[in-house]
């Protein structure tokens, strides 16, 4: 079925000005980009989306991390998004993606790892409507 899935290219992505290139990644992959927006997550939004990991060791350097600078947060449109996209986002430490992934050919880290994506199709309507209202939306 054709989904919508959440995609964000984190601080370290727009750093090294890769957002071209793991945009043509995705669109390679039969993602369509059907809304795209640039921002500075503030440390309380960093803390809201990530709120599912705040007893995690690695939550406020994780936070820290996706407000050090600009983020391009995303809504994927496709066929199977949700699974096609984690599938070509790799494994979420590039020391275990596969080759030819975005975060094996991309990423610095598990921390620095280029892109987050959502883990599910109800997690996908929950994260894009956090940054997106419908009219942004644009199928
Ligand atoms: P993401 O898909 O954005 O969701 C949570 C993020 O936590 C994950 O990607 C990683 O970038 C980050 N993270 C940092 N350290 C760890 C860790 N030890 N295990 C899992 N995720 C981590």
């Amino acid at each position: 079925a054709i989904e919508r899935t959440f995609s964000i290219l984190k601080p370290d992505a727009t750093r090294r000005n890769l957002t071209g290139k793991i945009n043509a990644v995705f669109e390679a992959a039969g993602l369509r980009i059907v809304a795209q927006k640039r921002i500075h997550m503030t440390r309380a939004q960093a803390e809201a989306f990530y709120g599912v990991h705040k007893e995690r060791g690695f939550f406020n350097d994780l936070v820290t991390f996706m407000t050090s600078g600009p983020v391009v947060v995303q809504v994927l449109e496709g066929e199977n998004a949700v699974a096609k996209h984690r599938e070509v986002m790799g494994a979420t430490n590039p020391a275990n993606a596969a080759e030819g992934t975005v975060r094996k050919l991309f990423a610095e880290s598990i921390e620095a790892n280029s892109v987050h994506g959502s883990d599910s199709l109800e997690n996908a309507a929950i994260e894009i409507a956090y940054f997106f209202a419908g009219t942004e939306i644009v199928g």
